[in-house]
């Protein structure tokens, strides 16, 4: 998919492999939903600087740009130890670039999207907190927390929770209000 298709779910991936468990879940979960993926592996995303000096080949602001363009957006992550993936940390330690000058604008933006969270991991459920980084960061823009996806490898695909949970990403790319 080109990052240009805008109604469709725009998908950021944060595993540390681009070919992975992440993205081989994604692929099927979405198998039927054009969507547009922005691999974190491709972007030059640097830590958050309380300074907001970057260099100047750091492409934050392309991915913000991205993200203002699509009306759903799906972080989709690998559970490392415990946690969301560091790569994917790295990017949200970055929206806090969205609620300070001179990019606040962009973050009042935000409001009103739909997010969804998929994350793959080994244990058969993730740990407690998991999701909570995910609700309270799209609250805190004023998006829209619709649900997540996990799947273990060590248990069958959910077949049944992935239909549901695509049907409901599309749901939103159709009318996204
Ligand atoms: C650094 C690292 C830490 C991991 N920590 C956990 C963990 O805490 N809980 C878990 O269920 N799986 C853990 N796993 C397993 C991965 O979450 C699982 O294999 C996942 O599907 C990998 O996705 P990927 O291929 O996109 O990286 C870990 C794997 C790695 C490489």
């Amino acid at each position: 998919m080109t990052e240009s298709a805008a109604h469709t779910p725009l998908v950021i991936l944060g595993s540390a492999r681009s070919d992975g468990n992440t993205q081989q879940c994604l692929t099927k979960v979405l198998a039927e939903i054009p969507h547009t993926v922005v691999d974190l592996r491709d972007y030059s995303v640097a830590t958050y600087d309380y300074l907001h000096e970057y260099p100047a080949e750091d492409q934050f602001l392309h991915l913000t740009d991205l993200m203002l363009s699509h009306p759903v957006i799906v972080f989709a992550t690998p559970v490392y130890w415990y946690s969301m993936s560091g790569r994917m940390k790295n990017f949200f330690d970055r929206l806090t670039d969205l609620v300070e000058e001179p990019h606040k604008k962009l973050g009042r933006r935000m409001a009103g999207k739909h997010v969804f969270m998929l994350a793959t991991g080994y244990d058969e459920e993730w740990a407690e907190g998991f999701e909570v980084p995910f609700r309270r960061t799209a609250e805190y823009f004023d998006m829209h927390y619709e649900g997540s996806f996990y799947h273990s490898s060590e248990q069958p695909f959910p077949t049944e929770a992935a239909r549901q949970f695509a049907q409901r990403i599309n749901q939103y790319c159709q009318s996204p209000q």
